[in-house]
């Protein structure tokens, strides 16, 4: 027979894994339409000089390979850097890239890049082509705090936290997007 003691130690155990189950599917939740965003302060200050720190989630570990090959020709700039700090920036991203740190929103940039490809670009990515093209063009394109797709931040309020939540973004000059 289950003495007094072993029953309430089962049921506090129970209790402890019901809440450990639950606190874990809230936080799994909390994370899927986020990406991890870049916290390495090297990198930030790297790669985050010109523009927004992109988070590595949001592309393939040969995408960003490729990249860091080639920082003499960056997107018509000199991006290059010395080789520790190129070293250094090249395992950070490898270690976090898409297919590597792959959650939430990660995942599902990577999903949208078939095995052959080599995207250059996160704008250029499938999934963002898919989530971007309702937005009309002359909302960013001649648009002076913008220009470009690629000023996530400038649309995308949380974007430095990692959050691309579509009910958080607020075009400057236009406002609000709503569906
Ligand atoms: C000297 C300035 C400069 C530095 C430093 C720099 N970049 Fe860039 N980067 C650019 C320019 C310019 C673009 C093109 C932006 C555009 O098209 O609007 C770009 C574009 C990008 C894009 C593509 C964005 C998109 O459209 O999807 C990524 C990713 C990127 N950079 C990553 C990096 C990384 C990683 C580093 C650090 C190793 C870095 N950049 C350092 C100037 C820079
Ligand atoms: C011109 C403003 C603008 C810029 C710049 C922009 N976005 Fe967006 N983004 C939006 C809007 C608006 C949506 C919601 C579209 C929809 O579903 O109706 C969105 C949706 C998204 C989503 C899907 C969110 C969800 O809840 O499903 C992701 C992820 C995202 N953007 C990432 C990015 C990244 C990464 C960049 C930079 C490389 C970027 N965006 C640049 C406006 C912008």
């Amino acid at each position: 027979m289950m003495s007094h003691e072993r029953l309430r130690l089962g049921i506090v155990l129970f209790l402890v894994c019901v809440g450990g189950a639950f606190s874990l599917g809230v936080a799994a939740s909390s994370r899927e339409g986020a990406v991890a965003p870049a916290r390495d302060p090297l990198y930030v200050a790297e790669c985050g000089s010109c523009h927004f720190a992109y988070p590595p989630g949001l592309l393939p570990a040969r995408s960003w390979e490729q990249m860091m090959n080639g920082l003499e020709r960056h997107f018509g700039e000199n991006a290059e850097v010395s080789g520790a700090t190129g070293k250094a920036l090249q395992s950070y991203l490898a270690a976090n890239a898409a297919d590597r740190a792959g959650e939430g929103k990660a995942r599902k940039f990577l999903a949208s890049v078939r095995p052959g490809e080599l995207p250059e670009r996160i704008t250029t990515t499938r999934y963002f082509v898919n989530k971007h093209r309702e937005i009309p063009r002359h909302f960013w394109e001649k648009n002076p705090a913008l220009g470009s797709l690629s000023r996530c931040e400038g649309c995308h309020v949380r974007a430095d936290q990692g959050s691309f939540d579509e009910h958080e973004v607020r075009i400057p000059g236009v406002g609000r997007w709503e569906d």
